[in-house]
């Protein structure tokens, strides 16, 4: 029998293209930093003379790492939230939760970003990570707002209603006490001209998920392309300040 007679399937399409993407890939060294194994509780890294022995055929990977899902030249702040974020649920309800609490757009946009340290890079200090990729091109509100939930969500604000988490009594233990640093930020904050932005994403924030909530990242393109000054050459390659950041996230495996 010809195999050839019939046309490949979809899903045998898909298992060549996978193939082809893992050979490219084989041709090409990931390779891992240091924060990744750090992660796992080592603290190594692989060695770049022994890998390329271990490997004389193959050249380091310097761009686009086959895996991931491919981004366009020019990317946008949605386009990352489209191939980039692990989780967008937790952010559209946040920023739905604002949108229709009736909130300014910076409010809402600052609903939308500000966890997406955590979302992208990593949990650890995730406001001070999320408030730097966004600051060239945000408002100054949003980021400070952005930055500034690192420490306002371990404080109540009777005010407004915002209890201490009980998530987070839950997830850190009763005794947990902020570090010096979270203190520190939080006294300063609260007689901030923009504290009450912060705040808002305190109250905003969704802890418990409602799983059936309809959110769509389609209801805030517009809030988006108002509040986010998105550059021309695509976020990465525009020199800002935090160029680099994004360009890690999008292309996270290179060599150097
Ligand atoms: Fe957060
Ligand atoms: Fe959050």
């Amino acid at each position: 029998m010809n195999e050839h007679a019939k046309p490949p399937t979809l899903s045998e399409r898909a298992d060549e293209l996978e193939e082809r993407m893992m050979h490219e890939l084989g041709e090409r060294i990931a390779t891992k930093s240091t924060l990744f194994y750090i992660a796992d509780g080592k603290v190594e890294m692989p060695n770049g003379p022994a890998l390329k022995a271990a490997n004389p055929d193959k050249y380091f990977l310097m761009g686009a790492d086959p895996r991931l899902p491919k981004m366009p030249a020019k990317p946008t702040l949605i386009d990352f939230f489209h191939n980039r974020f692990a989780s967008l649920n937790h952010l559209l309800q946040s920023a739905t939760h604002a949108l229709k609490g009736g909130h300014s757009e910076k409010v809402v946009l600052a609903c939308l970003l500000h966890d997406i340290g955590v979302a992208s890079f990593i949990r650890a200090d995730h406001g001070y990570w999320g408030a730097q990729m966004i600051e060239p091109y945000v408002d100054e509100e949003v980021g400070w707002a952005v930055r500034t939930h690192q420490a306002l969500r371990f404080f109540p604000d009777p005010s407004v209603g915002y209890e201490y988490p009980e998530m987070y009594t839950k997830y850190f233990g009763a005794d947990y006490k902020p570090e010096p640093y979270i203190v520190r930020e939080y006294e300063r904050a609260r007689n901030h001209k923009y504290y009450m932005t912060s705040r808002l994403i305190c109250v905003n924030d969704i802890y418990s998920f409602d799983p059936d909530a309809k959110v769509d990242l389609n209801d805030f393109v517009d809030i988006v392309g108002r509040n986010f000054r998105q550059p021309e050459e695509g976020l990465g390659f525009d020199d800002s300040p935090s160029a680099h950041m994004w360009r890690t996230l999008m292309w996270p495996t290179r060599f150097l």
